[in-house]
């Protein structure tokens, strides 16, 4: 059975029910996790969950303690895998209110994530008001600092004690939360790429386009070559040879003609932070083109010129630029420097102006979190 979208079918109003940590991580050691977060490593007190059958349809909405989750050894997920996620932050601004950006896109894109893992559509209304209410309950863990904010991680996944390989007909959805400082541990100023010239991360029709913990999995192994060879991250190549994405942000490209290019196909993660640099970029009067760029492109690209600058972004890592591309070619590695230009700084300024409040959002992709 293929399950058809749920973002047209009405929603009921959900309400919640609250049991909350009695062993809440004490302030002093909160506060030492909040002066130097690092990326996922510590977990605010509480969590949200909700249960999903076919006979009752989402129920049991809760805000309950950051735990471990009891399932059966048997339970879809372990064995085949249907799980989905999406990652967004909270920011505190400078007068105290805590704000996202563009939630109902994440939400959006984890229907759509659902459909292709054939798991059970969350109404979006559901997704924005689970957020309200971890933020809500665990307000507290929302650093205020620049480049900080707390990381959302909602996630779904088949519960069904069931080895059949079919769709689950039990599934669950839960909400953590993660104070988060800079992605990578030498902080935001360029990373490393690792040209991944055997393994790929997605094909056509597949799951690329999808944010699946399958398609993540497929990247460890690549990603492992990447840090033994000394890079930061993988760099996926579709079959033809063409730029897909890294293991976990899409990569832009601004050329000598100050066009802005991304590529853009089934196999790559629609990034919501690449497409609001973009929409930045064309308020800036510049061309952006989405289409395929091979990797003989991007070589040849920065040797002549024509290429200015290369840069990968996403929500945890936000913008950074690619300061050296390595990998294989003809059996010889290659390590080659990039161009060093200024508009993925620009770009990032001006994000993050937005998403902390001091500059207008003049498309209201801000959304606050901190009331009902
Ligand atoms: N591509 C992959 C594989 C990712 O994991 C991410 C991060 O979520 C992105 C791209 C960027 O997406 P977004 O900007 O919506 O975070
Ligand atoms: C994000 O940028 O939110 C991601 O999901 C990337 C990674 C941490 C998986």
């Amino acid at each position: 059975m293929i399950r058809h979208s749920a973002q047209f079918l009405p929603s009921q109003p959900v309400a919640f029910t609250r049991y909350l940590n009695t062993t809440p991580v004490p302030p002093a050691q909160r506060q030492t996790i909040l002066a130097n977060p690092q990326f996922g490593a510590a977990f605010t007190d509480h969590m949200v969950g909700m249960d999903w059958d076919e006979r009752q349809g989402w129920h049991n909405a809760r805000v309950e303690p950051y735990g471990p989750i009891a399932m059966m050894p048997s339970a879809v997920v372990f064995h085949y895998g249907q799980e989905i996620f999406e990652g967004l932050k909270a920011y505190r601004h400078a007068d105290g209110s805590i704000w996202t950006f563009r939630p109902q896109d994440n939400a959006k894109r984890f229907q759509r994530s659902a459909h292709r893992l054939s798991l059970p559509e969350l109404p979006v209304d559901h997704f924005l008001a689970s957020l309200k209410q971890i933020v809500d309950v665990d307000n507290e863990w929302v650093p205020g600092a620049e480049g900080q904010s707390l990381y959302l991680r909602p996630f779904m996944f088949g519960s069904e004690a069931f080895l059949g390989v079919r769709s689950a007909r039990e599934a669950r959805f839960h909400v953590i939360a993660s104070p988060a400082g800079a992605y990578f541990r030498g902080g935001n100023d360029s990373v490393s790429i690792w040209v991944s010239d055997y393994y790929r991360r997605a094909g056509k029709g597949g799951t690329g386009s999808a944010k699946c913990g399958g398609n993540y999995a497929a990247s460890l192994l690549p990603q492992g070559q990447a840090l033994e060879h000394g890079c930061d991250q993988t760099l996926f190549l579709d079959t033809e040879g063409n730029v897909d994405e890294c293991g976990s942000m899409n990569i832009v490209f601004v050329m000598s003609d100050g066009t802005v290019v991304t590529p853009e196909s089934d196999t790559i993660l629609p990034g919501i932070t690449r497409e609001s640099l973009l929409q930045l970029a064309e308020d800036r009067g510049m061309k952006v083109v989405r289409r395929s760029v091979s990797l003989a492109e991007w070589r040849e690209g920065v040797a002549s010129g024509s290429v200015r600058e290369v840069f990968a972004c996403g929500t945890a890592a936000v913008v950074i630029p690619i300061r050296e591309l390595c990998g294989i070619d003809g059996g010889e590695e290659f390590r080659e420097q990039q161009p060093r230009g200024e508009l993925a700084q620009s770009l990032r300024d001006e994000l993050v102006g937005i998403q902390m409040g001091r500059d207008d959002d003049r498309h209201g992709w801000l959304y606050r979190l901190d009331v009902d």
